[in-house]
């Protein structure tokens, strides 16, 4: 059994496992239903618990899709209904009841400290849906969307993310470690990613570069990602931010820089990209949605053991 908590823990050649297998079962299922199984329903039987603290749309409706389409069932609890938020139930007994009752647990949090509290006492996988330091089951995805689109390994690819060092830029900059990936990153200079992130940067200093202007990061780009500048949770003082990052809006003109790039955006959006960019040509974020079906089944099945 394999945890999926952040992509700087595990192996580069099982990130790339997983997305070799996730290609071939995405291709496999091109005339199937959504709810049609895979061949072999290789995790009949099993159960996914999900628990989101935080909104979710796509990573819910995905992991449902996944859990489904490889044979097995998902129950999604409701925090607010469990003995652990209010009645003060221990997450040593909860996991152990999640353990004896399902096969693996997905949790979106908003405390990283849990999912580590978890792994302790669970004798089952679990899996990051995201979380305020990471967001590693979007960027593996966002990986194969950039390799599907691309049809080049990743390596050969120049990435640009422009927006606010946040959970999913994290991942982004674990993942450039892991797949040898150029890294541009685009923010107001009080928005840099933190000191430890910066450290880890610091010790790949030609792979990852840092600007403090839109127009230099985007340049030569093959890919530009995007996120909301204001982020579930961020308690900061939103018109402040949102204003600071007014000159990193990417708009019709900052995309003329970069012509062969696609546009790619985890989803939910804010006001970060001009409309005409997000539903221009480049924009591919609906197919970038739709692919976490596909690489969540491959993490699914690395976490269980049964990956081909
Ligand atoms: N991108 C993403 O994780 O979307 P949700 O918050 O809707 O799950
Ligand atoms: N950075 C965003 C990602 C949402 C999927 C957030 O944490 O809210």
């Amino acid at each position: 059994m394999n945890h999926f908590i952040n992509l700087k823990d595990i192996p580069a050649k099982d990130l790339r496992r997983i997305l070799v297998d996730a290609k071939k079962r995405k291709n496999a299922r091109k005339k199937l239903n959504k709810l049609d199984p895979d061949i072999g329903t290789p995790l009949k039987g099993k159960l996914l618990i999900q628990m989101f603290e935080k909104s979710s749309l796509r990573t819910r409706l995905s992991f449902f899709l996944a859990i489904s389409q490889l044979s097995g069932r998902t129950l999604t609890l409701r925090p607010d209904e469990l003995h652990l938020s209010k009645g003060g139930e221990s997450i040593e007994d909860t996991a152990k009841i999640l353990s004896n009752f399902g096969d693996a647990f997905m949790l979106r949090t908003d405390n990283d400290e849990k999912l580590e509290e978890f792994k302790k006492y669970l004798t089952i996988p679990i899996i990051n849906g995201l979380s305020p330091s990471s967001h590693p089951t979007q960027i593996l995805s966002d990986v194969f969307t950039v390799e599907e689109i691309k049809k080049k390994p990743i390596s050969k690819l120049n990435i640009t993310w422009i927006g606010d060092s946040n959970n999913v830029l994290n991942s982004l900059i674990a993942a450039s470690i892991k797949f040898s990936f150029k890294l541009k990153v685009g923010c107001p200079k009080k928005y840099q990613p933190n000191k430890n992130i910066m450290n880890y940067v610091k010790k790949n200093k030609n792979k990852i570069m840092i600007y403090n202007d839109p127009k230099k990061a985007v340049e030569g780009a093959d890919v530009i990602f995007s996120d909301k500048v204001i982020s579930m949770n961020d308690k900061v003082n939103k018109k402040k931010k949102l204003r600071d990052f007014k000159n990193f809006k990417i708009s019709k003109n900052l995309m003329k820089k970069c012509p062969r790039a696609i546009l790619l955006h985890c989803l939910p959006r804010g006001s970060e990209v001009d409309e005409n960019v997000f539903k221009s040509k480049q924009s591919k974020v609906w197919l970038q949605a739709l692919n976490r079906i596909h690489v969540q089944k491959s993490i699914l099945l690395y976490c269980l053991g049964k990956l081909r």
